[in-house]
């Protein structure tokens, strides 16, 4: 059994910060996404991964190589073009063996992989896909399912009179790997819109495991901040390494926290931060690493990548800065705002809402 993770997507809708770094290895928290993939295909055994890229494929293997540093044997198949989720999966069949775990590079979960994987394999089906309910099925692609767990039909992004049921497709799928002789090869290919109805319409089993822990895809910016938010909140089942200061602050080695400086839980100051006197690290702050608070500056519910640093009195709240945004003194960044790499924001500037 192995894995591919779809890796190769640009990440629009995260934009700027996907054009510094691939959505599969932007940070989170403390480590790059796919690590927490990598971590839960480690409970079901699986070792052997193929990152399925595209889209900036150095900047992937840069960050993981080919694995033996953490345990783990990771190869690249590499569109020339993307291919989209069916035929990236189509086009890393040559590295797989008999049973394969494809994941979308997008989704954190706390689901039981061991049990997905156990019972995929006694039910003979030859694809289990992960559904998971949501409050509001109508972005999504929607999965129905008969009693004995069996699905009878997708539904992609429906009408709301045709919303049938509230479990979407979660973007976690075991496979009987020679089913992707349905896959054409070399061709643009979905693997939700195309594949799946294909097994249907030729009559294989396709079994539904409906997951109702976590689950988040963290496509957007504003799903970006939540997942961050819930690690910090422990709604998602994480041994944040840093120590603990105080209830849910953590610091890690190495970061400089002044006298007189605050920090209010939940929030995280990575290694190598420094915090000067009169600054706070509010609710729902989370420096990454290297970050820099000059003195009266403010973060709240906010992530901030490598080498930002934040002038005197500076504020920023509920945005996202990619590495190396610096804000002069007094600069204030408002709710929904997303900034590029190495953005320069001058003394006493102001960004509204969703700048
Ligand atoms: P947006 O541009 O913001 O929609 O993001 P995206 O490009 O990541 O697309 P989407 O969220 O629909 O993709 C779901 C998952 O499939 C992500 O992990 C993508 O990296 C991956 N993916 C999407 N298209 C491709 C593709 O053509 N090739 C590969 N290898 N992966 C893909």
């Amino acid at each position: 059994m192995k894995s591919v993770i779809l890796a190769g997507g640009e990440g629009t809708r995260l934009r700027p910060l996907t054009l510094e770094l691939p959505k599969p290895v932007v940070p989170v928290l403390d480590r790059p996404f796919l690590q927490y993939q990598l971590d839960l295909l480690a409970t079901a055994g699986v070792r052997d991964i193929v990152f399925s890229v595209a889209y900036q494929p150095d900047r992937v293997r840069s960050v993981f190589g080919d694995g033996a540093a953490l345990g783990r044997s990771i190869v690249y198949a590499v569109e020339d073009e993307p291919l989209g989720t069916g035929g990236a999966v189509r086009n890393a069949w040559p590295h797989l063996d008999d049973v394969t775990v494809v994941f979308n590079g997008d989704v954190l979960t706390d689901v039981d992989l061991p049990k997905v994987v156990a019972d995929h394999k006694a039910s003979g089906a030859v694809a289990t896909i992960v559904l998971h309910p949501v409050p509001n099925p109508a972005a999504y692609g929607l999965v129905e399912f008969d009693g004995g767990g069996r699905v009878t039909r997708f539904l992609e992004k429906p009408k709301p009179e045709e919303i049938t049921t509230d479990t979407i497709n979660a973007g976690i799928y075991v496979l009987d790997s020679r089913a992707l002789d349905l896959i054409p090869p070399n061709v643009n290919h979905s693997i939700e819109r195309g594949f799946f109805p294909a097994l249907l319409r030729r009559g294989d089993l396709v079994r539904a495991h409906v997951h109702r822990g976590y689950w988040i895809d963290i496509g957007t910016p504003e799903k970006y901040l939540q997942v961050h938010e819930d690690l910090l909140a422990g709604r998602f089942p994480l041994a944040i390494a840093a120590p603990e200061r105080g209830p849910r602050v953590f610091v890690a080695d190495g970061a400089l926290v002044a006298d007189g400086a605050r920090l209010e839980g939940p929030c995280y100051v990575g290694p190598g931060c420094r915090i000067e006197a009169g600054a706070v690290v509010g609710a729902g702050a989370v420096l990454t690493r290297d970050v820099t608070l000059g003195p009266g500056a403010r973060v709240e519910a906010s992530v901030l990548w490598a080498g930002c640093s934040l002038g005197a009195e500076a504020r920023v709240r509920g945005a996202l800065l990619a590495s190396g945004v610096a804000l002069g003194a007094h600069a204030a960044v408002g709710p929904g705002s997303c900034l590029g790499q190495q953005a320069r924001i001058p003394d006493h500037s102001r960004l509204g809402a969703g700048a």
